[in-house]
């Protein structure tokens, strides 16, 4: 699946369509630009429609399985912080995808010594299954050095995270105790993929 038209990113969230790389809609084309993918690094104006997606992805994700009440927690622990992990920080970047303006997926990634941490990655359930993640993964892997590993954390309770994940390339190395928020034990898997593969599952840069 490429759906990706690929191009440069910066963050100017005032003029997304001109600062983005452009993703193609749901009838395959680029038609009105406003009803287009834009795909570009995230930003601390994002923090409101971050918010709006994680409430959503949240709910979807981890609901059925943690419960609701688990949810409202680990959303008020990212109030808390003020969605400190999920925006661009000292050595972290994100990336966003927004649908006509609204944020509809989210990645975040630090590369620390030989590994790339991967997180946050977030589809809204409106749009899952149509390329969005991986055209995210595609936009995080540009940042990333040849050299490195790349590893994600994946809750026991999102198995399409798994399939996602092992269809580019990414295979089980371990298991890790996980706070899914204050007083929530959960057991997170832990997938690692070479870059090498990534970038070859993912077609090249
Ligand atoms: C995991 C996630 C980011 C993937 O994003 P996406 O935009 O749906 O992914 P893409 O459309 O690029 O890729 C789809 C592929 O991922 C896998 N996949 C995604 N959702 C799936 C599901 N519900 N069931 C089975 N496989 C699924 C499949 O391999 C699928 O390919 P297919 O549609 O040809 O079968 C998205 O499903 C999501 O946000 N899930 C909930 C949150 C989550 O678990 N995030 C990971 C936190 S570590």
């Amino acid at each position: 699946m490429n759906r990706v038209a690929r191009g440069n990113a910066y963050c100017v969230c005032t003029l997304p369509l001109a600062c983005g790389s452009l993703v193609q809609n749901r009838s395959g084309g680029y038609g009105n630009p406003m009803e287009a993918w834009v795909i570009r690094d995230a930003c601390q104006a994002d923090r409101g429609g971050l918010r709006g997606l994680y409430g959503a992805a949240f709910a979807a994700t981890y609901g059925p399985t943690l419960g609701q009440h688990v949810v409202a927690a680990m959303l008020a622990d990212l109030d808390a912080s003020g969605l400190r992990s999920m925006l661009p920080g000292k050595d972290e970047r994100a990336a966003v995808v927004t649908l006509a303006g609204q944020v509809a997926g989210s990645a975040v990634a630090a590369e620390r010594g030989r590994i790339a941490y991967l997180w946050g990655m977030y589809v809204h359930p409106a749009h899952q299954r149509v390329g969005v993640g991986t055209a995210l993964l595609r936009h995080v892997a540009g940042w990333l050095s040849s050299s490195v590993t790349v590893e994600a954390r994946v809750l026991a309770s999102s198995p399409w995270a798994v399939a996602f994940y092992g269809r580019h390339g990414f295979r089980e190395v371990g298991h890790e105790p996980f706070e899914a928020a204050p007083g929530c034990a959960a057991q997170a898997m832990v997938m690692a993929v070479s870059y090498a593969v990534l970038l070859e599952r993912l077609g090249g840069r």
